[in-house]
């Protein structure tokens, strides 16, 4: 008997909870010939940048065999789609004039959703700056924000009468931090702590965004943030102090001055001599209909280990010696291929977490991203991990939170970022040389859970 067999039906979720899958733009649609250039098929260009030596020039070709996609999509019996919008398909140069075959694409993508019943969640960005804004400044500039509002003035134009629910930005502290501060993703900037005003800009961005999406009519607008619990390394002081930081980093840096209208203490001392943040945090703080969590594990962070003179190796990412924390290895629980350790009660965690921080300034939550990356088809420690996370999210509910929706990332294997191909977090296989599309046993898993959800 296949261990998903024996597994417990999961529990039943509120009527209305949002079922989802979600993809980026630059990780599946390819055709790269047929859009302008981004900062990432720059990086990519560069020899030794992704592990695998891969670029996303043909993806999955998602952009050639959407019809595919979305038929795995209904087959799958998911409610929504969440998927990006290529900036530099929709404006080549990043501003100015619109490439209506671009806009073309998504429009005939946003039909084929709702044809099939499944309700469009475009997000706006999801890392493919145009490479033409790269050159100009990229997010250290300021402004790269308003040009960002007019891009997605342009977009809501064209889906908004189909597509209701909207993500303005994913996961800025990602493209912050290892775009800008470690430069392991594009645009490669090994800025450090000189990366804030990158944080500044997507923020304000996002806001301005908001602004303009409400302007062309959209009611029902969100971020996608990755948050994850922070565990101290010990009780000492040292090791408190910087999982403290840490969080600020990953955690505060971000949903404070979303949710509260202000940076953490120490954020607020590093941005002195950016301008008036105080104007701008009027802006970035404009209200939300609901807050995204991205959400993959927890973190041990102590204090710098004082023998590492050599940057360490931690999941896939490489952490230089002179970080003012550590990241420690969380012992005794089982990791997905990336190394990433499976602790689903850590999302429960976390979402409690979250409601006890923010309280009644707390948007309705909803988990845009979890997922895990595993090869093979037959991927039952990914019917695993997501069982224990939707039941960790259940456990939230019954405590009260509200959570009002759950996305998995993702719905097909694709380019992995600095990994290139060889991290599979997809419930549908891809093959490398054909591109034929495999559901796996969790497509299956997933397909029968959303039944029962429905029954
Ligand atoms: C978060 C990012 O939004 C997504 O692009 C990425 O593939 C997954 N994490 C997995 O690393």
């Amino acid at each position: 008997m296949a261990a998903s067999d024996a597994r417990e039906p999961l529990p039943q979720f509120p009527r209305g909870f949002l079922w989802g899958v979600s993809t980026s733009a630059h990780q599946i649609e390819g055709a790269v010939d047929e859009r302008g250039p981004s900062v990432w098929d720059a990086f990519t260009a560069v020899p030794g940048r992704v592990k695998d030596g891969t670029t996303a020039a043909v993806a999955c070709d998602h952009y050639h065999r959407y019809r595919e996609d979305v038929a795995l999509i209904r087959e799958l019996g998911a409610d929504a789609y969440r998927f990006s919008v290529s900036w530099p398909r929709v404006l080549p140069s990043g501003a100015g004039e619109v490439s209506s075959a671009g806009l073309d694409f998504y429009d005939r993508l946003v039909d084929e959703l709702c044809a099939a019943g499944v309700s469009p969640v475009p997000t706006l960005f999801h890392w493919d700056t145009p490479l033409a804004l790269a050159e100009e400044g990229g997010w250290l500039r300021r402004d790269t924000a308003g040009r960002f509002a007019e891009y997605a003035a342009v977009v809501a134009g064209r889906i908004g009468d189909r597509a209701k629910k909207w993500i303005t930005l994913n996961e800025p502290a990602e493209h912050t931090l290892l775009g800008h501060a470690l430069g392991q993703h594009a645009p490669g900037e090994q800025l450090m702590f000189g990366a804030l005003p990158a944080a500044h800009h997507q923020l304000l961005a996002h806001g301005l965004a908001v602004r303009a999406l409400r302007a062309a009519g959209v009611t029902d607008i969100g971020i996608a943030n990755s948050h994850g619990p922070t565990w101290p390394a010990s009780a000492s002081p040292e090791d408190t102090q910087a999982a403290d930081f840490y969080d600020v980093l990953l955690n505060r840096l971000f949903a404070d001055p979303l949710i509260l209208g202000r940076y953490p203490d120490l954020i607020a001392e590093l941005m002195a001599g950016e301008g008036d943040i105080e104007a701008d945090l009027s802006v970035i703080a404009e209200p939300v209909d609901w807050y995204g969590i991205n959400f993959y594990q927890p973190t041990k962070v102590g204090a710098p280990l004082p023998a590492t003179t050599a940057p360490t190796e931690f999941s896939g990412l490489t952490l230089p010696p002179e970080l003012p924390f550590s990241v420690r290895e969380i012992e005794g629980r089982p990791v997905t291929d990336f190394g990433w350790p499976v602790v689903p009660e850590s999302l429960t965690e976390l979402l409690t977490g979250f409601r006890d921080r923010y309280g009644d300034r707390l948007p309705p939550l909803v988990i845009t991203e979890n997922g895990c990356s595993y090869d093979g088809l037959d991927d039952q420690r990914r019917i695993d991990y997501l069982d224990g996370h939707v039941r960790a999210v259940h456990r939230a509910l019954a405590r009260g939170v509200d959570v009002r929706g759950y996305f998995v990332w993702s719905l097909m294997d694709n380019f992995e970022w600095a990994e290139g191909y060889r991290q599979r977090f997809g419930l549908v296989h891809v093959d490398r040389t054909t591109l034929t599309r495999t559901p796996k046993a969790s497509y299956a898993w997933l397909r029968e859970a959303l039944r029962a959800q429905r029954t």
